[in-house]
């Protein structure tokens, strides 16, 4: 059983996922810490995310042993990073080099102490469309710019009480920019997914939702 979950940053996705998979006991992947791994890499050996062949070494490079472990780093998290790993993203290398790492994931799910899982949850932004077009389960999780920039902000203002709200809605309209008019796999709802607009639903009302609509799939 695949559950994917797409939609821009900020809109609940990865608070959704983690409902969804501790309600049913299954495995989680946040996708965009994948892609976040690649980027930090690139950053933390000052290289270029946007220079394709390094950044595809850098992917190919990433251990297939235990995702959990690998995406750990707490620097995952930073906007930087987040900025980086929206532009390695883009670059059609690295989506390649990355596939089979999630796909892989996805019909073999696992959780963080290598048990298996009978299903899996992944978040990003092709996974309906691209990654598992095959999913059982389909979400788009969204929400006003307005609603997710003030989440975002919220998030890193416990990190770092100087984050300015203005930078956090331009940079975060940078990125879904770059991820929705990308050449490869850009952000889009799959046709058969479920809209679910996050914008007036509290963390709870938002999971219950998503449950609810799980439920009419899984016995
Ligand atoms: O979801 P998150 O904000 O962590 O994702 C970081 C970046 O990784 C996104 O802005 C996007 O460019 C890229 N990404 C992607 N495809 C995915 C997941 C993330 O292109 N499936």
């Amino acid at each position: 059983m695949i559950i994917a979950i797409d939609g821009p940053a900020a809109a609940g996705k990865g608070t959704i996922a983690t409902g969804l998979a501790d309600h049913f006991n299954f495995a989680f992947l946040d996708t965009g810490r994948v892609y976040r791994a690649v980027g930090l890499a690139m950053l933390e050996k000052n290289l270029d995310p946007a220079d394709e062949d390094l950044a595809e070494k850098a992917a190919v490079s990433l251990s297939h042993t235990n995702l959990h472990t690998l995406l750990a780093n707490p620097k995952i998290r930073d906007e930087a990073t987040g900025l980086a790993a929206s532009i390695v993203a883009a670059r059609p290398k690295v989506r390649k080099a990355l596939l089979d790492v999630q796909r892989n994931f996805a019909h073999n799910p696992y959780f963080p102490d290598n048990t298996k899982a009978k299903g899996a949850v992944l978040d990003g932004r092709d996974i309906g469309t691209t990654v598992c077009p095959d999913a059982d389960i389909k979400f788009f999780v969204t929400a006003s710019d307005e609603i997710r920039a003030k989440r975002r902000f919220k998030e890193l203002q416990l990190k770092d009480k100087s984050v300015i709200y203005e930078h956090v809605l331009a940079d975060m309209l940078t990125r879904d920019k770059r991820d929705r008019t990308r050449n490869i796999a850009p952000l889009a709802p799959a046709k058969d997914a479920f809209i679910l607009d996050t914008s007036d639903l509290d963390i709870d009302a938002a999971i219950a939702k998503a449950i609810e609509h799980a439920s009419t799939f899984i016995s």
